[in-house]
């Protein structure tokens, strides 16, 4: 089994790439929604929380852990991999490299959780990648937790969104990372009011190319998907329409469950 989790609804659009890149595998998603969001916690809080659902997953079989969240990966990820160095564990961090090498303007713009956008990981990761550009960090207070509500066409939201953007646009931004998972999902959001002055950068695919190449026999299950949550399973399951990941509801074999890590 490959282990994918998140603080809620985010890492889903990582788990979708996944499960498009190993059709075959049996893939178990953990949500754990009874303490989102992460990124307005402190460093311990993420760290304890990684800690014991990574042990939780690994409990339940998992021979792969995905972090499918920045905020935990930049966190924890190291902590967590101290704990189990035999297993593959891969992070989700925010694409500043592709985004850097893709910039003709030489002005990228990360968007993120206020956690992230002040970890030294993020900063490590601005050093080694986009030395050559110039790149805005713009925390995005609340935007997770407007995913987890649903409610994405909100033009209240939209307007919100524009007023982050306006300004990195002017600035010369021609790529903005979305450096949440949960941004995945503001797309429809995002896409027009950057239109065609920005691409906005994603890493799911990246991170299912590199799950591709750590799952050795586990690429060959039975396609099976598990829901788990630490508050409201159902809410995660009928989260998967609204997604446009209705598709994912045909790996389910049974109903999303309530986990306790
Ligand atoms: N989806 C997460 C991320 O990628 C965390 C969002 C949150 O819980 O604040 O950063």
């Amino acid at each position: 089994m490959i282990g994918v989790f998140d603080s809620g609804l985010g890492g889903l659009s990582v788990l979708a790439a996944i499960a498009r890149a190993l059709p075959q595998a049996d893939l178990v998603y953990f949500a754990d929604t009874a303490h989102l969001p992460y990124g307005d916690k402190d460093d311990a809080f993420i760290r304890r929380r990684v800690l014991a659902i990574g042990s939780h997953l690994i409990e339940r079989g998992c021979g792969v852990v995905v972090v499918a969240c920045n905020t935990a990966t930049a966190a924890a990820v190291a902590a967590f991999r101290e704990l189990v160095p035999e297993l593959p564990v891969v992070g989700v961090e925010p694409g500043v490299k592709p985004a850097a090498a893709a910039s003709r303007s030489g002005r990228i713009a990360v968007l993120a959780t206020a956690s992230t956008a002040r970890s030294q990981r993020l900063a490590t990761l601005i050093q080694l990648h986009a030395g050559a550009v110039q790149v805005d960090v713009e925390p995005c207070h609340g935007w997770a937790t407007r995913v987890e509500t649903l409610h994405l066409d909100d033009p209240d939201f939209a307007e919100e969104a524009r007023l982050h953007l306006a300004p990195l646009l002017a600035a010369g931004a021609d790529q903005i990372v979305l450096g949440c998972t949960h941004y995945a999902f503001l797309r429809p959001v995002l896409e027009p009011i950057v239109a065609n002055r920005a691409t906005l950068v994603d890493v799911a695919e990246a991170v299912a190319r590199q799950c591709v190449r750590l799952a050795g026999p586990l690429a060959n299950g039975r396609g099976r998907l598990e829901l788990l949550a630490t508050a409201d399973p159902e809410r995660l399951q009928a989260a998967l329409p609204a997604l446009g990941l209705s598709w994912l509801g045909s790996r389910l074999s049974d109903p999303a469950r309530l986990a306790l890590a």
